[in-house]
This record gives C-alpha cells, structure tokens and sequence, in this order.
C-alpha cells in the first residue's frame, strides 16, 4: 500500500510528458497482474456490470457490490493508484450521500481516490469528496450512466456546441480540484484541445492519442468480452478462443478418461493400503 503511485506522481507525469497508463480490474487476480506489469492506476470500473456481472447498464451495479469488488482488487494491488469508480446510487440518486459514499471507498476498501461521471450536479459532488479529503477523477464526454440521455452508447461532442460544453465541463472539474479527468469517446480534436487547457492531466477512451494517458476495459483488452466491442477496443488477445480451447480439451480428456493422469493423482503406500484391506 506504502509503495502505491501518489496523486502528485500522477499529476507530475503530465509536466514531464509520461504517458499514464490506467486499466480496469474487478478481482484479486487480474489486480494483481495488471499491478504487476507497472500500470500507473487501476480503476474498479461500475464497467463490471456489464463485463462482469452480464447486466445491461452500469446503472444496475450498487454501491455494496462494487465495494465487495474493490476490496477484493485492493488486496492485489502495491503499486498503482486505485480509483474506485462511483456507482450511479452511490451520488447521482441522492448527492447528499455522495460524501459518505467515497468515504467508504477509502476507508472500506482501500481505495485513493473515487470516480465520478459527469451530471448536472457533478460540480457540488466534486467539490464536497474533495473537501473531504478524498481526491476525485472526473469523467466527461460519454458518460455511460446517463448513457440514454445522451443517445445510446454514441460519440459525444460531434458539434461544435456539444464540443464545447464539454470542454467547459472539463474546466470546471479541474477549477473544483479534480486530479485528473476521463475522456471517453470524443473527437481526438476535442480531447486535443481539453489536454491543452488543462493542467491536470487527461486520461482517454476512444478520445484519440493527444490525451495525456489512455485506459481501457482490461476485458476487451483481453478478448473476454466481445459481446459489444467498441471501435476503440483494442483486443491484445483472444483470451475467449484460449480458455474456450482449454475447457474443451479437459471435457475430452475427462469423457476419455485420460484426466486425471498418474502425474495428477495421489496414491498410499502398497503396505499401508494392504493393512487397510486388513482391517475392512
Ligand atoms: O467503468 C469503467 O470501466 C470506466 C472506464 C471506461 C473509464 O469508467
């Protein structure tokens, strides 16, 4: 935990031009490969509803499971910075708890800092958690919990008005004192001029390579989700095609009783097993 990234370390990556390199996970696992290759922050994306959970909408994952998924990634993780992302009843419901919802984050599952997709009173939320103490990522452009006002899972900021507003919205997150900023799914122009503007530093998702770093869902980097793929998915493997492989190849051995082998198998001693025929 000592040795995790600091916010400073974050921020100070921007100024000497470091990429940041961020990706989601959800258990311990996965957590602690993903830490182990030197990735600067894991978030325990609300992205487990769908990747994870099969639900429909990040809408559909509470504060209790995502708490019970991050403790879990907590206990993987010594290097990288960990966000825990906000669920949707945790501040958008009732902004009022919002405060008592990061806390728990933080002091539950170990988490440095929260999330929070932008809503009309992301603002208020921001500045309160961090007031509190916890520090804040903000998140604009596509935002998937209000995904249906916004259209559908689509581009965000194709006009120049859409453009615009969130490019303020950016603004305001960084003048209230988030640490850094999500840019998901926007023209790369658009993130181009965010990652100008700000000081703090702009991590993309399907917002092109200006940003200051990228992040993806480590499932469809993997290839463990290709349901619904993105355009700006990029699929590193076909994990499905090797673990469906593997699965199939241990049904075959175990209907031809090749599973378990001598090498798999535990065995007695011959004069033990005899005594034991004894006393039957
Ligand atoms: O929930 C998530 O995985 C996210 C990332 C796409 C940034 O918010």
């Amino acid at each position: 935990m000592n040795s995790r990234q600091t916010i400073q370390e974050i921020i100070a990556k921007k100024k000497k031009g470091e990429r940041i390199v961020m990706l989601t996970a959800y258990d311990y696992p996965l957590a602690k490969i993903i830490d182990q290759c030197g990735i600067d922050i894991i978030l325990v994306g609300d992205s487990l509803a769908n990747v994870v959970l099969g639900l429909k909408s990040t809408r559909e994952v509470g504060m209790e499971v995502m708490l019970h998924h991050t403790k879990a990634v907590n206990r993987g993780v010594e290097h990288a910075l960990l966000v825990g992302d906000m669920p949707y009843e945790a501040y958008q419901i009732k902004p009022e708890f919002a405060v008592k919802n990061a806390k728990r984050f933080v002091e539950e599952a170990g988490c440095n800092a929260v999330k929070l997709e932008w809503f009309d009173r992301c603002l208020d939320v921001a500045q309160d958690i961090i007031r509190a103490g916890i520090p804040v990522m903000g998140h604009v452009g596509l935002t998937p919990q209000n995904a249906e006002r916004l259209g559908g899972m689509k581009l965000q900021g194709k006009d120049a008005s859409s453009a615009q507003k969130i490019i303020d919205n950016a603004q305001a997150l960084e003048k209230v004192g988030c640490f850094s900023i999500v840019l998901e799914c926007i023209p790369d122009k658009i993130a181009e001029i965010i990652t100008r503007k700000l000081k703090i530093p702009t991590i993309g998702i399907g917002a092109g390579p200006a940003c200051d770093g990228q992040v993806l869902v480590t499932h469809d980097l993997l290839g463990l989700f290709d349901w619904y793929q993105p355009k700006f998915a990029k699929q590193y493997v076909k994990l499905n095609e090797i673990i469906g492989k593997a699965v199939t190849q241990f049904r075959e051995e175990v209907r031809h009783k090749d599973f378990p082998s001598a090498q798999y198998t535990f065995t007695i001693k011959p004069q033990e097993f005899k005594k034991f025929k004894i006393n039957k």
